[in-house]
């Protein structure tokens, strides 16, 4: 193996490498965008497309991010154009690295309104001012904030600068604290919210919406959401995880870890979707509401359930707090590029991005309101610029990651770095990174761009 060091330091274990992907991977991304992505897809075929584009597609390539992450041990950018010199002879690979960092900017600019509403939640639960409402006063409730930007500037200022400040901080004080604590506390809670919400809602509706599949009404669009929600969800395409995998210590096993953070941030998701179809089902909700259906969903759950503001605190908190986490992954590539190559501290370098996402969450908080009339290609800005990350640029970032580490990676090196022999699992992963990866993920393009049939 090339052992190399790593500027930023190392996780302390292989656990606290667990806990921190799981931290970026678990987040917004399986409780608020997969129930409203796959709402707004019918459900059912788009949950087992998901599934299938989490374990074929997903799995493969967060084994090889994490593997060049540590190889190069360097922010993605660095790291694909070290690993670019030593197996291709020129650097060109570098631009996945490069189309990862712009992306994480990117969705961390509206990831961190989102967050910011989930914050403001978090306060009017706790204040009671959510208790006991019918669904028509969660709408109105929603409604009212949505038309107010300078409400949903203040919490995505809030938000940012807590995720700023951690990133600041560095990576083992910073980034293994946030996470040993929310994760397991968080799945508590969730599976709280699914006895409750299940037993007072239609948790069989819920499971029949979820798991019933009418493959008839799928096109490209079902297709390349899925994808899309696959890659966010899981963080990749962006260079999270290789940013991540650079930290790991040499001797920690790549696809036992890998696996078991897919498999967690996958449950995770799935719970969530059973939940709030529990509740939108036997409430009437309509599960194409879009971007606000957890928002309508959550605390019409809390707002009954005895011991309701406790736990609806509590809920909103932990989601923060998981928002938070996720934050961080976002931001980690950018900012070791600027450490490692020009010489920033990180604190200034974690300041520069977060005024950048800043200035660009100010579009998607005002596309809520008053740009609310501003509609193209995909829908609102913030449409638009999710479109954008979710369902083009991460797909595309891992095409690149998977052609670089199947085809322009020599064999030697990827055995060299897995440690885990040329047996089984091994075959599986080269095969699948080889094949399966960009043939799935071109053909998914071609798809939605109506080049096939
Ligand atoms: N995976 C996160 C979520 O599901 O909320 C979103 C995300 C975090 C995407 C970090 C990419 C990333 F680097």
């Amino acid at each position: 193996m090339v052992r190399r060091q790593s500027l930023h330091g190392q996780w302390s274990s292989r656990l606290a490498f667990v806990l921190a992907a799981t931290g970026a991977a678990v987040g917004l991304g399986n409780i608020w965008r997969f129930p409203y992505v796959a709402g707004e897809h019918g459900g059912g075929a788009f949950v087992i497309i998901y599934l299938a584009c989490v374990f074929a597609i997903g799995l493969p390539l967060f084994m090889a991010e994490a593997m060049l992450g540590r190889r190069g041990r360097r922010n993605p950018i660095n790291a694909m154009q070290l690993l670019s010199q030593e197996e291709a002879g020129h650097s060109g690979w570098q631009v996945a690295g490069w189309i990862g960092v712009a992306t994480g900017i990117l969705i961390l600019s509206y990831y961190s309104v989102v967050a910011g509403l989930t914050f403001s939640y978090a306060i009017d639960i706790a204040a009671g001012s959510l208790n006991h409402a019918r669904p028509m006063d969660i709408t109105a409730h929603y409604r009212e904030l949505m038309n107010s930007p300078f409400e949903l500037l203040f919490w995505h200022t809030l938000f940012l600068a807590f995720a700023v400040f951690v990133v600041a901080r560095g990576v083992e004080q910073g980034l293994e604290r946030v996470v040993k604590f929310v994760m397991p506390v968080l799945f508590l809670m969730l599976v709280v919210v699914v006895v409750y919400a299940g037993a007072k809602f239609a948790f069989g509706q819920a499971v029949q919406y979820l798991f019933d599949a009418d493959f008839s009404r799928v096109d490209g669009d079902t297709l390349l959401t899925a994808l899309g929600q696959a890659f966010f969800s899981l963080s990749l395409g962006m260079g999270a995880i290789m940013a991540y995998g650079a930290y790991l210590p040499d001797d920690a096993s790549i696809p036992g870890t890998s696996f078991a953070i897919v498999l967690v941030d996958t449950v995770v998701a799935l719970l969530a979707g059973l939940a709030i179809f529990s509740v939108a089902l036997g409430s009437g909700l309509d599960p194409a509401t879009g971007p606000g259906l957890m928002f309508h969903a959550l605390p019409l759950t809390f707002a009954d359930m005895p011991g309701g503001v406790f736990f609806g605190t509590l809920f909103f908190l932990l989601l923060i707090l998981a928002a938070w986490s996720s934050s961080i992954g976002l931001i980690e590539p950018a900012v070791a590029r600027m450490v490692e190559r020009h010489g920033f501290s990180r604190r200034n370098a974690a300041l520069a991005i977060g005024a950048l996402a800043w200035l660009l969450g100010v579009l998607t908080l005002l596309s809520f309101n008053a740009f609310s009339g501003v509609r193209f290609l995909a829908g609102s800005l913030f449409e638009n610029l999710d479109y954008l990350a979710a369902n083009i640029l991460l797909p595309l970032g891992g095409l690149l990651v998977a052609l670089f580490a199947g085809w322009a990676m020599s064999k030697a090196s990827s055995v060299d770095e897995f440690e885990i022999g040329t047996g089984l699992r091994y075959t599986l992963w080269r095969s699948f990174t080889r094949f399966v990866v960009p043939l799935g993920v071109a053909g998914i393009f071609c798809r939605a761009l109506g080049w096939l049939p």
